[in-house]
């Protein structure tokens, strides 16, 4: 299964259900999943590995585990998925890095990556990134990847998100 390579200092790969206590942790951090409607139950932590284990399945990408290569040790996810934005199927690029591990570049490294595998392996020409208007890493992250603020959108929830977007 294909995957973004090693970057200087982070690696990929797939999600697996061994990773459940790591990704309940990350996301469900309070401070993490500030800008969505709650933090994740253990639970949902699960549904959410699953969710992109379908997506390794069926789109052959989805959001993936994301490494020091160093040691190892979990940073959080990061990846592409799809979203629909209006009734059009887009590929977003997600991330989440875990706290203790936030405002040393691995976001911006790590999301870099997968625009270039996005671009360079899939073969697309388009990639988004939804954020909300208050989440300013989010957005620093995606700016510096090369994404613009293109429009706004409300989500069926009623909620307002940017669409960040870029050319491939
Ligand atoms: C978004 C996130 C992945 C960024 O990860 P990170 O590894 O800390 O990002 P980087 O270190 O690469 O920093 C990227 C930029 O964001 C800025 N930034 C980081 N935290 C910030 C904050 N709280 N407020 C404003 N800017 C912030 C950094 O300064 C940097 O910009 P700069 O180069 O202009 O200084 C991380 O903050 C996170 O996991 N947030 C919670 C999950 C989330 O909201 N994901 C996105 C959903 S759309």
């Amino acid at each position: 299964m294909a995957h973004p390579a090693p970057t200087a200092r982070l690696r990929f790969r797939e999600m697996t259900v061994a990773d459940l206590d790591s990704m309940a942790m990350l996301l469900g951090d309070p401070e993490v999943m500030t800008y969505y409607d709650h933090p994740k139950s253990r639970a949902e932590a699960l549904a959410w590995i699953e969710w992109n284990q379908r997506l390794y399945t069926e789109r052959g990408f989805g959001l993936w585990t994301l490494e020091l290569n160093d040691d190892g040790a979990f940073v959080g996810d990061c990846g592409l998925t799809p979203q629909e934005v209006e009734g059009t199927v887009e590929i977003e690029v997600g991330y989440h890095v875990r706290r203790a591990l936030q405002g040393q570049g691995y976001g911006t490294e790590a999301a870099a990556a997968c625009r270039d595998f996005a671009r360079e392996t899939l073969g697309l020409h388009r990639l988004i990134a939804l954020i909300d208007p208050g989440n300013r890493a989010s957005q620093r992250v995606a700016e510096k990847i090369g994404l613009t603020h293109e429009r706004d959108t409300v989500r069926a929830s009623g909620k307002l998100l940017r669409v960040y977007a870029a050319a491939l």
